[in-house]
């Protein structure tokens, strides 16, 4: 039998780490073009890094996973490039999700669902029912989100609530939103050397510290989420008020 690549260990014992890490898993193209592969061959590879990505997640004990998996934007992106990301998307639902299930992995979908192709809609909801009951990790896909259009789509619901100007408060405004319920994210971590937050959990990340790296998406492995780690722990959270010491 051939032995498996034995991982390296990394110890976290010392660290703090954070409840919920979010991505923004950029640089698939750039990846491919690089290696002289259509941009489709980045976005496979992108996707076979997200499964190592969810483990390397649950063996750190972090409790939840937000991705930028697909941006009101990017409906925007030749016609082609679009039917093969949501190709993508279709048959990791189909693939992975019972190997997630397993992983204790529980599924929620931030963003819009109408527009999208229905047997992929029906895919989602599987999975989310499939899932529902898992604990070890909330994985947030964001998935034809907008931070723009999740801010309209809860000032629509509160409207039609009836909500009053008087009422309203930012808890009751997070619980509006797609990520209702859950912490804002710790950390929000940026591949492929980009410096921008392009429409993403822009009311939820208010103090997220940013982690910009220069790893392209699929190369963004274990050791990578490891680095984001030891360096989230390096800053110094102040949340508007002055350093303890002083
Ligand atoms: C991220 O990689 C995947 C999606 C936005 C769906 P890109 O496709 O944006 O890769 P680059 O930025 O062109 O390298
Ligand atoms: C952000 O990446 C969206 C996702 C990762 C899904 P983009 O590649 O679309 O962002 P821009 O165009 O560089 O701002
Ligand atoms: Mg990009």
């Amino acid at each position: 039998m051939m032995a498996r690549p034995k991982q390296q260990s990394l110890d976290l014992s010392a660290y703090t780490i954070p409840t919920h890490v979010a991505i923004i898993m950029d640089g698939n193209g750039r990846w491919a073009k690089r290696r002289g592969l259509p941009r489709q061959a980045g976005h496979r590879a992108g996707a076979e890094n997200l499964r190592r990505i969810i483990s390397a997640c649950v063996e750190f004990d972090i409790k939840i996973l937000t991705i930028y998996a697909f941006s009101t934007e990017n409906w925007g992106r030749p016609e082609s490039e679009v039917r093969g990301l949501m190709k993508i998307f279709a048959r990791v639902l189909d693939q992975e999700i019972y190997d997630l299930d397993a992983q204790g992995v529980c599924l929620h979908h931030l963003g819009d669902l109408t527009g999208v192709d229905p047997t992929l809609q029906e895919k989602v909801r599987r999975a989310i029912e499939l899932t529902k009951n898992n604990n070890k990790l909330i994985l947030n896909v964001a998935f034809n989100y907008g931070g723009r259009a999740e801010i309209l789509h809860a000032v629509r619901e509160m409207l039609a609530d009836g909500i009053t100007p008087g009422e309203l408060t930012e808890e009751i405004f997070s619980s509006y939103l797609f990520t209702a319920g859950l912490p804002d994210p710790d950390i929000v971590v940026r591949t492929s050397g980009e410096l921008r937050i392009s429409n993403f959990l822009i009311w939820q990340a208010a103090y997220a510290e940013y982690y910009p790296t220069q790893a392209y998406w699929p190369d963004f492995d274990r050791e990578e989420l490891y680095k984001a780690i030891v360096a989230f722990n390096q800053r110094e959270r102040r949340f508007g008020l002055v350093p303890d010491e002083e």
